[in-house]
């Protein structure tokens, strides 16, 4: 089976063989770490065996959830935000006809999304929407107290049980959240709704391979099973440090980049299902490694649709930027481009050529220009969009951002810099227990 493969020879020009290769003892260490559940952060580490170690009765349980909820509803409302959101939204999107949300409803659900967002047109939009639709919820919060999807719980929960009745609402219903604390859990426990638990010691962004990821993935219709195989043989690729470890070989390439001033990693894609790839993506980077003044500033962009707004600054910008390109080797569908008789579009030239054919060659020719106008570029190659290589580059990311955090010299598994905001927001609010600050932002305002 083909799997993925990395190539830095784009990458390593610019930042120097020495310094790429003085990277090994730390990447070396970082995946000892990883392996050993030791050094910062570690009682987080609980991602790193999850493929392999995830119980088939839970598979079973999240598919016959999925399935039930299949029987009961047309639309499935998946609450959450951050990595209790952007996995699910990631794998759904990457693996969903372009055209799914315009179409009827077939065999599975329609899953939206709620509570990533304070959106009052959004909510209201939403609501509208359901009015007339049968719908169910899955909230996920791991610490069961984010503002967001609390909100858009409160919202959507009245609407259900004023639509489907009180008691059948509980059933519409699965909270996904921490064994035991939190107000969600408290919630659940006491309306009694269908519960999955998200383990302690794995974080929300690195969840997506948790029932928090697996069931609205299961709900749209995709077979998680394939998923968590895929993760699984990415385990067992990154589990030792060797040249031919795709994650420790990124990890390496993008910190000595990074040494060499190149402060922004651009992931970039040629394939527009994988846009909320990139989202997941930047959370997974962004919140593991921007800390203590340090860390690559993740950003992402489709091409060849963002050639034609940032193509001018990649080409010729501050020279700060690398990229990262996730190739997609075949596409599933074969699509050649017609002949036409009179030719007033001079495109005769590709007649009977694929579509795919013309992209791949917008991406040889961008690098090209791209590594010529002093960017470098790491390429990622998939062999196709399915459950199972998603679930390998899903793996392979995670693995490949543990390695690095630590190669920064960073926890990679805590987010302290999160907190600000909601501290400000919460006294702006006047939420009881927060009197103090909200005196004292007032001040600043
Ligand atoms: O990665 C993280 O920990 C965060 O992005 C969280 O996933 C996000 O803030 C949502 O938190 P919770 O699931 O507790 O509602």
């Amino acid at each position: 089976m083909k799997t993925i493969a990395i190539d830095i020879q784009h990458a390593l020009y610019f930042a120097g063989k020495e310094r790429y290769e003085a990277l090994e003892p730390a990447a070396v260490k970082a995946i000892s770490n990883l392996n050993n559940c030791e050094g910062a952060g570690n009682d987080f580490h609980g991602w790193v065996k999850l493929p392999s170690e995830i119980a088939q009765a839970e598979i079973d349980d999240i598919n016959a959830t999925a399935e039930k909820l299949a029987a009961q509803t047309d639309y499935v409302v998946c609450i959450g935000i951050g990595g209790s959101y952007l996995g699910a939204k990631a794998v759904i999107e990457a693996l969903s006809d372009s055209f799914a949300a315009y179409a009827p409803k077939g065999k599975h659900p329609k899953v939206l999304f709620a509570g990533q967002n304070i959106g009052e047109d959004y909510l209201a939009e939403l609501q509208k929407f359901l009015a007339d639709k049968k719908f169910g919820i899955i909230v996920i919060s791991k610490s069961g107290t984010t503002t967001e999807p609390a909100l858009a719980f409160r919202l959507l929960k009245a609407q259900l049980e004023q639509q489907a009745g009180k008691e059948p609402a509980k059933d519409l219903i699965v909270a996904i959240t921490d064994a035991k604390k939190g107000a969600l859990r408290t919630l659940a426990t006491s309306e009694g709704y269908k519960t999955f638990v998200i383990p302690d010691n794995v974080g929300g962004r690195f969840s997506v391979l948790t029932p928090v990821g697996l069931l609205p993935i299961a709900v749209a219709g995709f077979q998680i099973d394939k998923l968590i195989a895929g993760a699984k043989a990415m385990q067992e690729t990154t589990l030792h440090a060797t040249p031919s470890n795709p994650a420790m070989v990124y990890a390496m390439m993008r910190n000595a980049l990074y040494q060499a001033g190149k402060k922004i990693e651009i992931l970039v894609n040629y394939h527009p299902k994988l846009h909320y790839f990139a989202e997941w993506w930047k959370q997974l980077y962004g919140e593991s490694e921007g800390k203590e003044g340090k860390g690559i500033f993740p950003a992402a962009v489709d091409l060849t649709t963002d050639l034609h707004s940032m193509g001018q600054w990649m080409q010729e910008g501050e020279r700060t930027i690398f990229e990262t390109v996730i190739s997609v080797e075949e596409s599933n569908f074969e699509l050649r481009i017609p002949g036409d008789k009179d030719n007033l579009d001079a495109m005769n030239y590709l007649t009977g050529k694929r579509v795919d054919e013309v992209n791949k060659m917008a991406e040889l020719g961008t690098r090209i220009a791209h590594v010529e106008g002093g960017v470098p570029v790491i390429k990622i190659t998939i062999p196709q969009m399915d459950e199972h290589t998603l679930g390998e580059l899903i793996y392979f990311f995670e693995k490949a951002c543990g390695i690095s955090g630590y190669i920064l010299g960073v926890n990679p598994f805590d987010q302290p810099g999160v907190e600000a905001y909601k501290k400000n927001m919460f006294a702006l609010l006047g939420k009881p227990g927060h009197e103090e600050a909200t005196k004292a932002i007032q001040s600043k305002i």
